[in-house]
């Protein structure tokens, strides 16, 4: 198989993502930060340094302020529900993923928020300056993708933040197609929350999400329980990250993230960005001038995410990834990708397009073996 999917989740793992986790449930698989005993202590100390590592990717100033999620939708939640108030005014864009989306439109359609969605630039970028014409003086938060997930052009964080800063918003940021790929300075982007799932850029197992909330900014926490800290206390704690994460987390796989985030470190995130370009840019070169082949991407091959999004004719994007799998043992995502306004956009709704996602651990012969089966099947159609 040769898997094209890494915008959905990252595959292969590194294999010391697998050792991290095999060794702990093997040997330290006890409930974190509950117990005294070695193997609690042992577990706690899993999470303490998947938070350290992740603070430090993140160049967070605490690592307190980095709290663990379900996953990249959990932790976006938290952050919109945590924060916004009924009567406030939201500035996100016209193409965000669903787990924006969906909780922005359901809290508008209940009458507590009003909403409005900024188009990308023909570039497929977001202009700062667009954000800046939508606020208003009821604008209290921009919410925004750092990369699109359908065409993966990445956005200007610390223009994107300066504009909502200076229309008197906070900034959450959905890094879901960037953490990992994408240098974020979040101190000197002077971003206010930035979520994201732990499976993609970041080599963890599914299951986990994180959101970092900047100190001073609080939350009102989505769930209340089991901390394993002041018990004697009948309301949740304040302290974070406890105030936003309660009952027993997937220790799992935080210990296999640690792991994750240990590779990355050692790897660097240039690297990952070089190798992940230079396959999507060989892709799309082999499959120019290919006819019925229309490629979607940034035009800025710097701000670029190793995602390419195509059609061929007008041929059913589900039923294009489906023949690449079963012709050629490739996995690819047809569809919409979850992320319909993207779509709309393109003018590739309602049937989507055939996204091709290079992750870290492709080769060039993945993104031949890929340019020469859409091409053929491109062909085939004529
Ligand atoms: N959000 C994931 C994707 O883009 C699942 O495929």
């Amino acid at each position: 198989m040769i898997y094209l999917d890494n915008a959905a989740t990252s595959w292969p793992k590194p294999p010391a993502v697998l050792a991290a986790m095999r060794d702990f449930a093997e040997n330290w698989a006890a409930n974190p930060d509950r117990s005294c005993h070695r193997m609690g202590i042992e577990s706690g100390q899993r999470i303490a340094q998947a938070r350290a590592l992740l603070s430090d990717l993140l160049r967070a100033p605490d690592a307190s302020r980095i709290v663990f999620a379900l996953n990249g939708t959990d932790a976006l939640n938290i952050a919109l529900k945590g924060f916004l108030n009924d009567g406030d005014h939201v500035v996100t864009t016209s193409y965000e993923h669903n787990s924006v989306g969906r909780p922005l439109a359901g809290l508008e359609r209940a009458g507590r928020i009003s909403v409005t969605r900024i188009a990308p630039q023909d570039d497929l970028t977001l202009s700062p300056d667009a954000i800046r014409r939508a606020c208003t003086d009821r604008t209290r938060l921009v919410a925004v993708t750092a990369a699109s997930n359908v065409f993966g052009a990445m956005n200007d964080l610390p223009g994107l933040a300066l504009a909502a800063h200076d229309a008197g918003a906070a900034i959450l940021v959905d890094a879901a197609q960037a953490v990992g790929f994408m240098d974020i300075d979040v101190a000197a982007a002077a971003l206010d929350m930035v979520a994201f799932p732990c499976h993609k850029g970041l080599y963890g197992p599914m299951g986990a999400g994180a959101l970092y909330v900047r100190p001073g900014l609080d939350l009102r926490p989505l769930r209340e329980g089991g901390t394993g800290t002041r018990s004697e206390s009948e309301t949740h704690p304040e302290e974070m990250p406890y105030r936003l994460e309660a009952g027993t987390p997937n220790a799992h796989g935080l210990a296999g993230l640690a792991a994750g985030l240990a590779f990355l470190r050692e790897t660097g995130l240039e690297r990952v960005r070089e190798r992940e370009r230079a396959l999507a840019l060989a892709f799309s070169e082999r499959l120019a001038g290919v006819p019925g082949v229309t490629i979607f991407t940034g035009r800025n091959q710097d701000a670029q995410a190793g995602i390419v999004t195509l059609r061929i004719h007008d041929m059913a994007s589900q039923d294009v990834a489906a023949a690449i799998d079963s012709r050629y043992g490739i996995a690819v995502r047809g569809g919409l990708h979850c992320a319909p306004g993207a779509h709309r956009f393109l003018g590739t709704f309602p049937d989507g397009a055939v996204r091709v996602s290079f992750g870290y651990f492709n080769s060039e012969n993945d993104a031949e073996t890929a340019a020469r089966a859409i091409s053929e099947i491109s062909r085939a159609a004529l």
